[in-house]
């Protein structure tokens, strides 16, 4: 990106647009941002994949394992944070998100029929699940599909630019705009 962008609202805007290019494009680095959750005693994080994603709705698309420890913590703290971060704007952002898992449903299925003869199929079909113990480095296959959406609702964004001639950074909410001190 040239000239740096001086207004909220257009900040706003180029950050949504980014956001909806990563899922497409797979040297974006925001399409492997970090989710962020908690079992209510620890904080937990990983890198998941962006998979989809609605900029009216202001909505992020992820998939998982229905039986990943992830979706059990979504399951009792629905809210949570992902963190993404892009060396080419300089831009990281901050989404607090109310996190959905969704396993059954029309949305999962349509989602599922279209990635089950893919390779990537295979993360969803191990006979055990995530996080269980193995005897040896490969788990074997099992003889159903444990796929879910998770559904992210932004709450808030806070973006972060870091630039040689000073810093900025701003929230995006309910509550409108406004600048922070970083
Ligand atoms: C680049 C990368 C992309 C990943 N994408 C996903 C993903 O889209 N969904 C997912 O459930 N796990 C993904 N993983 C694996 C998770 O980081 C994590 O190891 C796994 O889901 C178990 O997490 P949990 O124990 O917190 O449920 C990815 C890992 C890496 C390194």
């Amino acid at each position: 990106m040239g000239a740096r962008l001086d207004s909220l609202a257009a900040i706003e805007a180029a950050l949504w647009r980014e956001l909806a290019a990563a899922p497409r494009d797979r040297t974006h680095p925001w399409r492997t941002p970090v989710l962020a959750t908690t079992d209510g005693e620890f904080g937990d994080a990983r890198t998941v994949v962006l998979r989809g994603i609605d900029a009216e709705a202001r909505t992020l698309l992820l998939y998982t394992d229905a039986r990943s420890p992830k979706a059990t913590q979504i399951a009792a703290h629905p809210l949570g944070t992902l963190v993404l971060w892009s060396p080419a704007l300089s831009w990281q952002l901050r989404l607090r998100v109310r996190l959905e898992l969704q396993a059954d449903g029309l949305a999962a299925s349509s989602h599922w029929a279209k990635l089950k003869l893919a390779p990537g199929a295979q993360d969803y079909l191990s006979a055990l699940p995530p996080g269980s113990a193995l005897d040896s480095a490969i788990g074997a296959r099992g003889e159903r599909a444990h796929f879910a959406l998770v559904e992210a609702a932004v709450q808030s964004v806070d973006w972060l630019e870091l630039h040689a001639e000073g810093h900025r950074r701003a929230r995006f909410d309910a509550a409108g705009a406004r600048w922070l001190q970083p």
